[in-house]
């Protein structure tokens, strides 16, 4: 079967790389993809919210079945698209229609069906500019920190923490005036939990799951988790925090709840769901839903899946995902990202990048990447993703930053202190 994998970052690098081994992969295009990717298929450079541009592509080359990597084009309907059009209605979409990405595309949204459902997370309350004055009213007479997000996709950046009354009251002010665009005509204002992050995944059919190998996310730009936020820094898989005991807990109190809310509220799901969790104490809170992979915890769950990811992805799609056993890897993967000089603020792109055939113990996985003449350049601020699979997380780091270290460009930086923390 002819396959398409819609994105252009790590996380569709590590997707081609694995579906490219399956059997059941023919021919393989990534679009738009990135410097990396034609390695594992071909390129085609489309935008991946020119839903036109995607039917025209499906139909000339074929495609049986769809793997939408990046939230937005899910958000913006594309799978419902896809339903709409009888000329490509058949072909199954990896990624939920645009109800089921409303647990990503609203936060005020995804916090109500955590509340219908029973679903441990902190408490909230929404606010509209036409309720502004209330708002500033009840951030008064919170307990601090206090943490205000807009409820549209804001690129990662529309949520603010804020440590006392005034700025969380000039926040508000903002997010409500406009700072965001649409993003932030309603304003979610939530209590601050306080404990320790992490992401699991599942892939659901609508009626039942797989899970994923959990996995932490290291977000700051700066040594021991300094700095401003980035779109991720590295990842590691497994976590030694998540143990078997909590894991358990996660699943009877945050995953079960959740399938069992999307089929009581009829809305029909196959894709990915990301559970972006916080451990308070021994319990999980669940602080997000995203509607797709995380990146770069992508880079280090792939790398840990022995399953074919397309038999996967078509038990999904037949809905008998409640009869696949998935094979994971027992080995641990470590992921650090290189980013370019500057990130997350202004960057430069099109710096020449050397050293990538010299990696010893890890993959490379593509993110801001392009090819120039045979040549490869950075493309964006989030640059490359350096994955190793070893028999523990010290051995995986080491690989990693070594290998890190074997790659060179102007400007290049990433943190060699992923992951020691859980050692
Ligand atoms: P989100 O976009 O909802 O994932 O939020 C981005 C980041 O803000 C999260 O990864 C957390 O680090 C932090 N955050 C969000 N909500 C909370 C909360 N209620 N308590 C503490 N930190 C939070
Ligand atoms: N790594 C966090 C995310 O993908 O949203």
């Amino acid at each position: 079967m002819n396959i398409l994998i819609l994105g252009s970052g790590g996380r569709e690098s590590a997707f081609a790389w694995k579906i490219s081994q399956s059997s059941h992969c023919d021919k393989l295009i990534i679009a738009p993809g990135n410097g990396g990717t034609g390695k594992y298929g071909t390129n085609i450079c489309i935008g991946i919210n020119d839903f036109d541009a995607v039917r025209k592509l499906v139909i000339a080359e074929n495609i049986g079945l769809v793997v939408v990597g990046p939230e937005e084009p899910l958000v913006n309907g594309i799978h419902d698209f896809f339903l709409a059009d009888k000329s490509i209605a058949h072909i199954p979409v990896i990624g939920p229609k645009k109800e089921g990405a409303m647990l990503e595309g609203s936060k005020d949204f995804s916090k109500q069906f955590m509340e219908r459902h029973g679903i441990p997370a902190a408490a909230s309350k929404s606010f509209t500019a036409k309720e502004l004055q209330e708002g500033l009213a009840y951030l008064s007479a919170h307990a601090l920190p206090i943490v205000l997000k807009a409820d549209g996709l804001a690129a990662g950046k529309g949520v603010v923490i804020c440590s006392d009354v005034a700025s969380a009251q000039e926040e508000l002010k903002l997010m409500l005036g406009g700072k965001f665009g649409a993003a932030g005509a309603t304003v979610v204002v939530e209590e601050f939990l306080d404990g320790i992050e992490l992401s699991v995944f599942i892939l659901t059919d609508g009626a039942h799951y797989v899970v994923l190998p959990e996995a932490k996310d290291y977000k700051k730009i700066g040594l021991a988790d300094t700095g401003p936020n980035t779109g991720g820094m590295g990842s590691v898989s497994p976590i030694s925090f998540a143990d078997d005991v909590f894991l358990a807990k996660v699943e009877e109190r945050i995953i079960k709840p959740t399938i069992n809310g999307l089929k009581k509220e009829g809305i029909d799901y196959t894709g990915f769901i990301f559970f972006g969790l916080i451990k308070v104490g021994e319990e999980p809170f669940l602080i997000e839903y995203n509607a797709r992979m995380g990146d770069p915890e992508t880079e280090s769950v792939i790398p840990r899946i022995e399953s074919d990811l397309v038999e996967l992805f078509l038990s999904a799609v037949n809905k008998d995902l409640n009869n696949f056993k998935l094979k994971v890897s027992e080995k641990t993967a470590a992921t650090i990202m290189i980013v370019a000089g500057g990130y997350p603020g202004a960057y430069e792109k099109g710096k020449v990048i050397s050293g990538i055939e010299n990696l010893r113990q890890s993959y490379a996985f593509h993110a801001g990447t392009l090819l120039d003449n045979e040549v490869v350049k950075s493309n964006g601020g989030r640059v490359i993703a350096i994955t190793s699979l070893q028999d523990d997380l010290f051995f995986a780091l080491q690989a990693a930053t070594a290998d890190a270290g074997r790659i060179y460009f102007d400007g290049k930086f990433f943190r060699e202190d992923i992951g020691f923390d859980l050692i």
